[in-house]
């Protein structure tokens, strides 16, 4: 291989890398996702008006507005706990499974 070649293969490689870890892994999203069922509704659709649904929520924005309530920009007495233990990763596992129903 000369070194164009590795040069290219090693670029589409961290692309590719990229791309999983932005995705998240939603199959782990789902695991943890039983802790949030309680209130956003094992299918993602909350049962009451102040809960908001999840299901199909776009993974970006979910990304941002968890990481949001887990550093106290955004604040709300019920969901501020729930994203306060959270790490990058289960955020977007999270953010990969109910963007995913
Ligand atoms: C005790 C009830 C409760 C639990 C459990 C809970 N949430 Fe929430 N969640 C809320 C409430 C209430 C809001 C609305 C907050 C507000 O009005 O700002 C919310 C808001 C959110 C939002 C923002 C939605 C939007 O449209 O801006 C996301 C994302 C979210 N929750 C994800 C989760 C995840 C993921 C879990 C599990 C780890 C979880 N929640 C567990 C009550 C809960």
């Amino acid at each position: 291989m000369n070194i164009y070649t590795k040069l290219i293969t090693t670029s589409i490689l961290m692309c590719l890398a990229g791309i999983v870890s932005a995705a998240g892994d939603a199959a782990a999203g789902k695991e943890k996702a039983a802790l949030c069922a309680a209130c956003h509704g094992a299918d993602g659709i909350s049962p009451n008006d102040l809960w908001p649904n999840l299901k199909g929520q776009k993974f970006g924005y979910m990304v941002k507005q968890l990481k949001a309530l887990r550093d106290g920009s955004r604040t709300d007495p019920m969901m501020s706990p729930m994203a306060a233990p959270l790490t990058d990763e289960d955020i977007d596992n999270l953010a990969a499974y109910f963007s995913s129903m």
